[in-house]
């Protein structure tokens, strides 16, 4: 079940022929300008294996300036385009819905600056998120996001998602991050907005456009992020809760008692838990051999080993006491620490080694978070495995569906009430994964009338022809040239 087989391919684009691909050699170069079938078909479809687009061509550009001869050459020919960084996205919004050209960002990865007193970065696109966090370890600072696909997303496709992830609640939004931003526009115009400045009142903030449009408005060819230092003592804790009320009420007394040195605060259910037991080699319970409820991670980062451990074993202790948590432990290394997040960061794995995954991720009330999930299980009874987990202290839940294939009637059952009871609740049904391909015509369970025809006025602004990700973010009737 999904929503692709109800669109049409758009008949005002036009298909490549050996003349376009002739111009795209002239402009890249032979070798980045990829016809072979098998880098194509790995092109063509998203991580999940769930989303597959029929592209032709694979262009890999080297520079802004290649990305604007391109594009400009794409929107004359009314070529559409899918912008593609390391197409970990899970909402179907980095792969070709039809025959779309893939410009992949992968091969732009120059760091371009480094200010070491303030910690502003400036790099190309198609940086590796991990690269660029290694790169700041040697020089003492770190990226303010993290995510479990930090590997191979790229910080492009970061800045095009807005993605949430592991830090936020210590570092916020990339909204608050990025400084500046290199665009180029459907009609190949390079926009300069890369600004080095935390502060810069000059009129609209155009930058904000682009963080979070997943490549509808532009591609994104550089940033500007400002780094916060990396601080010298980090302590992470694994924990047992009985019910999602304790939960609760220890995100807030982490809040209170942690306060200066969290830097994470995350959960999971029994169910997520049991699903990376089962699925993912080498992993195993750090609190055994009970089963509990719920596990939350809770990280703190400062600059005082002592004084940071031992307002961690107070906080520990107190919720110890007041029955918030049954059982726990402290990564006593660095390599037990990975292995807490490595049960964490790998669900979206273990799920998707289980057979068919449903995957919703919702801004929801803190204490409203967990019901959906146990409706959703009384809904599905036993023909599926239903999954809660994620950004317990930004209050996004990861809900998650688990069957042995895809199924209409189980598909039939999750929408469109996870929506409705998101929208009752005043929720959103995108967190952080963004609309893509998957919720771009649900987007009005978020977002009123007025804003996503404001939305659809600014997209005709940018990208006239529509050339930019089509089918993607905005519902397909208010798409331009549709
Ligand atoms: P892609 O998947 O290639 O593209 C994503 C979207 O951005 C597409 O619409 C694409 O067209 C557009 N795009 C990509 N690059 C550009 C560019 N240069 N210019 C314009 N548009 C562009 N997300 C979170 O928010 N938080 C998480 O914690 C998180 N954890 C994840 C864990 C795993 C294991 C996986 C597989 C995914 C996770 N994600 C998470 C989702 C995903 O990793 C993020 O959305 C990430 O930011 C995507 O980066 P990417 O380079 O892979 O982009
Ligand atoms: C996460 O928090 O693990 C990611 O957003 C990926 C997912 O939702 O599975
Ligand atoms: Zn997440």
């Amino acid at each position: 079940g999904s929503t692709t087989k109800l669109i049409q391919r758009n008949t005002s684009f036009a298909t490549v022929t050996a003349e376009d691909i002739k111009h795209f050699k002239e402009i890249l170069g032979e070798k980045n300008v990829i016809e072979d079938e098998d880098r194509l078909s790995i092109a063509n479809v998203d991580w999940m294996n769930k989303y597959k687009g029929s592209s032709k061509l694979l262009l890999q550009p080297r520079s802004s300036d290649e990305v604007s001869r391109i594009l400009k050459y794409c929107n004359s020919r009314r070529l559409a385009v899918v912008p593609q960084g390391g197409n970990t996205g899970l909402v179907g919004g980095s792969v070709p819905v039809f025959d779309e050209v893939i410009i992949n960002l992968g091969s732009m990865n120059t760091i371009i600056s480094f200010d070491e007193v303030s910690g502003i970065l400036v790099c190309e696109a198609g940086c590796i998120l991990e690269n660029l966090d290694s790169f700041l370890a040697n020089k003492g600072f770190i990226m303010p996001l993290d995510l479990g696909a930090k590997g191979s997303c790229q910080i492009g496709g970061n800045v095009s998602t807005n993605a949430g992830g592991l830090r936020f609640i210590r570092y916020g939004s990339l909204h608050g991050n990025i400084l500046g931003v290199e665009a180029v526009l459907a009609n190949g115009t390079v926009v300069d907005m890369l600004s080095t400045l935390c502060k810069d009142n000059t009129g609209y903030d155009l930058k904000q456009l682009f963080i979070g449009s997943e490549g509808s408005l532009g591609i994104v060819t550089k940033v500007s992020i400002l780094t916060p230092p990396k601080l010298s003592s980090t302590n992470l804790a694994f924990l047992a809760c009985n019910d999602f009320i304790s939960c609760q009420k220890l995100l807030l007394e982490a809040k209170r008692k942690l306060g200066e040195v969290l830097s994470a605060f995350e959960f999971l259910d029994n169910q997520s838990m049991d699903m990376v037991l089962t699925h993912l080699e080498g992993v195993r319970n750090p609190i055994p051999p009970s089963v509990y409820n719920f596990y939350v991670l809770i990280e703190t980062t400062g600059s005082d080993e002592s004084y940071d451990r031992e307002k961690l074993e107070a906080f520990l202790l107190s919720s110890m006491e007041g029955g918030l948590i049954s059982d726990g432990v402290v990564a006593q290394d660095i390599n037990q620490a990975s292995s807490f997040w490595r049960i964490r960061e790998g669900i979206t794995e273990a799920v998707m080694k289980a057979g068919a995954v449903y995957k919703y991720d919702l801004s929801l009330p803190v204490e409203k978070m967990y019901q959906i999930v146990e409706e959703m299980r009384l809904r599905l009874g036993p023909a599926a495995k239903v999954l809660g987990y994620g950004h317990l202290g930004d209050a996004n839940l990861h809900l998650n569906i688990s069957t042995s294939q895809y199924d209409n009637n189980v598909f039939a059952q999750i929408e469109p009430f996870v929506y409705e009871w998101t929208f009752s609740n005043r929720g959103s049904i995108s967190a952080e994964h963004g609309l893509g391909l998957m919720k771009a015509n649900e987007i009005h369970y978020s977002k009123s009338p007025e804003t996503v025809q404001l939305m659809a006025s600014i997209k005709k602004l940018f990208d006239s022809n529509g050339i930019l990700n089509p089918y993607k973010v905005l519902p397909h009737s208010l798409l331009p040239s549709n």
